[in-house]
């Protein structure tokens, strides 16, 4: 079984397409891991990204599949279809889900990733998707959030460190800050590493030990 992982989120524009494209780079490009992402928004940022880059079919990267559907039998049946030749599966998700999608994702998912633009209206949006997982499937579950686009000396960096979870919630450490080359690396050749490499070190580490947990 690959691991999954679902990049989630009640907001659009916060980083998920972006943060799907990094961290499948960090698996494929970094930790040589057989890596999908797999496109489930309609606005196919991510499939159409690959068209965008004029793509060379003998250029070395992840593999991308776009399945857009409001049904989760049918994304269970390609997710069936491909999951034995890949090793990690990252999900992008729109920025509004169907319950009944998320639900799936959340039961399929060895970590949610959820990113948090820093903003009052972001953060409550976010765990209200939170309060709504968590009703669902109880606070024990690996749903972790990360601060996506933080500013450079931005006064409520240190307030933002102080928010360390919410229900299911658990906030990872490492933030992202707002930068052009992170925007710039919404690509999937693997620029600018770097930027995101602690957050994913820091997210792998998690993973890590949650494989530990279940061989023991
Ligand atoms: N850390 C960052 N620094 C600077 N720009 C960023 C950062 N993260 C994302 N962006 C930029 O923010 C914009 C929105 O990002 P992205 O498309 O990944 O969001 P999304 O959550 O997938 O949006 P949608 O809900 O529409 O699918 C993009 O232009 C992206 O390049
Ligand atoms: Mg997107």
């Amino acid at each position: 079984m690959p691991t999954y992982i679902t990049v989630m989120g009640q907001k659009g524009g916060v980083g998920k397409t972006t943060t799907t494209i990094n961290l499948a780079n960090y698996f494929f490009h970094g930790l040589g891991k057989k890596t999908l992402a797999v496109d489930t928004d309609f606005q196919k940022s991510l499939s159409n990204q690959r068209v965008d880059e004029t793509w060379n079919e003998k250029r070395k990267s992840f593999d991308i599949k776009t399945c857009v559907t409001e049904d989760s039998d049918t994304l269970h049946t390609m997710l069936n279809f491909f999951e034995q030749n890949y090793e990690v599966i990252i999900v992008d998700t729109p920025g509004k889900l169907k319950t009944g999608l998320s639900t799936y994702l959340v039961e399929i998912s060895d970590l949610v990733l959820i990113p948090f633009r820093p903003s009052n209206k972001d953060i409550k949006s976010n765990l209200q998707l939170v309060d709504a997982i968590s009703n669902v499937f109880g606070d024990d579950l690996p749903v972790y959030g990360f601060f996506n686009m933080i500013k450079a000396g931005a006064k409520e960096t240190e307030q933002l460190r102080e928010f360390t979870g919410y229900r299911c919630l658990k906030m990872l450490k490492h933030m992202v800050r707002d930068s052009v080359a992170i925007s710039r690396q919404n690509t999937y050749d693997p620029v600018h590493r770097d930027d995101v490499q602690q957050l994913f070190d820091e997210l792998n580490h998690i993973l890590s030990c949650q494989a530990q947990k279940i061989q023991s």
